[in-house]
C-alpha cells in the first residue's frame, strides 16, 4: 500500500501512521522525524533546517525531495509506504507524483484526518507539556496552523483533484481513528 496521511499539526498523522504500519506491513515515513533527527545529529542539513523548524515554517522543497528520494529508494519500500508530513504545498505534490511515476509506484490513497482547530492547539499544548518539542511553542504553533492553512490545505484539493483523497473524522479515541482510517484504504483499494 503507497499511502498519504494528511492533516493538520496535531491531527494524529504521527500516533496513527505508527499503527498503521504494523498493519500494513511497510514503513512509516515521517518527514519531521526524518529532519529531526538530523537536527539531533547536528548534520549540515540539521543545521540548516533547525531555526526554520523551531519557528513552524517549511524546510526548503529541494532539501525535503533529496530526503524523500533516498528514503522510498529503501529496500523496505519497495511494497509500499506511510508518508506522513509530506507533501507539504503543491509544488512538493508535483514533484512526489513525478517521483512515483519514475519508479512506477503510483499513490495508491490519500487520506485526510480532519480535526477542529481548538482540539489541534489543545492536543500539541497537552505533548507541550509531556514532551517540550521545539516547535510546540504557542507561537510556533500559530505559525505552523497557518501555514497549513495557506500552503498544505492547497495539497487537499490536489488529492481530490486526482480523485484518490478520503476525508476521515480524527476525532475521537485512538482504536476509534484507526478503524476510520482502515475502512477508507479498504475502499480506495476496492475502488482503485
Ligand atoms: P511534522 O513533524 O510533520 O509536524 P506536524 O505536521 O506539525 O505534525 P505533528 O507531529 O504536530 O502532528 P501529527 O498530525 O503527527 O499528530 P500526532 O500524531 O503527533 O513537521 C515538523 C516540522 O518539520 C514542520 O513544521 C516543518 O518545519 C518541517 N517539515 C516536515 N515535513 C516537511 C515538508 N514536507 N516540507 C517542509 N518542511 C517540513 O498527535 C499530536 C498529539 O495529539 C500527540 O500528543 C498525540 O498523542 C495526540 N493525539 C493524537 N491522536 C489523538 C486522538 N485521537 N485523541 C487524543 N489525542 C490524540
Amino acid at each position: 500500500m503507497r499511502l498519504i496521511l494528511l492533516g493538520a499539526p496535531g491531527s494524529g498523522k504521527g500516533t496513527q501512521a505508527s499503527r498503521l504500519k504494523d498493519h500494513l506491513q511497510v514503513p512509516h515515513i515521517s518527514t519531521g522525524d526524518l529532519l529531526r533527527a538530523e537536527v539531533a545529529a547536528g548534520s549540515e542539513l540539521g543545521i540548516a533546517a533547525k531555526e526554520v523548524m523551531a519557528r513552524g515554517e517549511l524546510v526548503s522543497d529541494e532539501i525535503l525531495l533529496g530526503m524523500l528520494k533516498s528514503r522510498l529508494s529503501r529496500d523496505d519500500c519497495k511494497d509500499g509506504f506511510i508518508l506522513d508530513g509530506y507533501p507539504r504545498n503543491v509544488a512538493q505534490a508535483n514533484a512526489l507524483d513525478a517521483l512515483l511515476a519514475s519508479i512506477q509506484q503510483p499513490l495508491e490513497a490519500a487520506v485526510q484526518l480532519e480535526v477542529p482547530t481548538e482540539l489541534l492547539v489543545e492536543r500539541i499544548a497537552g505533548r507541550a507539556k509531556a514532551e517540550g518539542r521545539a516547535d510546540d511553542s504557542p507561537e510556533s504553533v500559530r505559525t505552523r496552523l497557518k501555514v497549513y492553512n495557506e500552503q498544505t490545505a492547497p495539497v487537499v484539493d490536489f488529492y481530490r483533484n486526482h480523485g484518490n483523497l478520503t476525508v476521515v473524522n480524527g476525532v475521537g479515541e485512538l482504536d476509534e481513528v484507526f478503524t476510520r482510517i482502515i475502512e477508507a484504504i479498504d475502499t480506495a483499494a476496492s475502488v482503485g
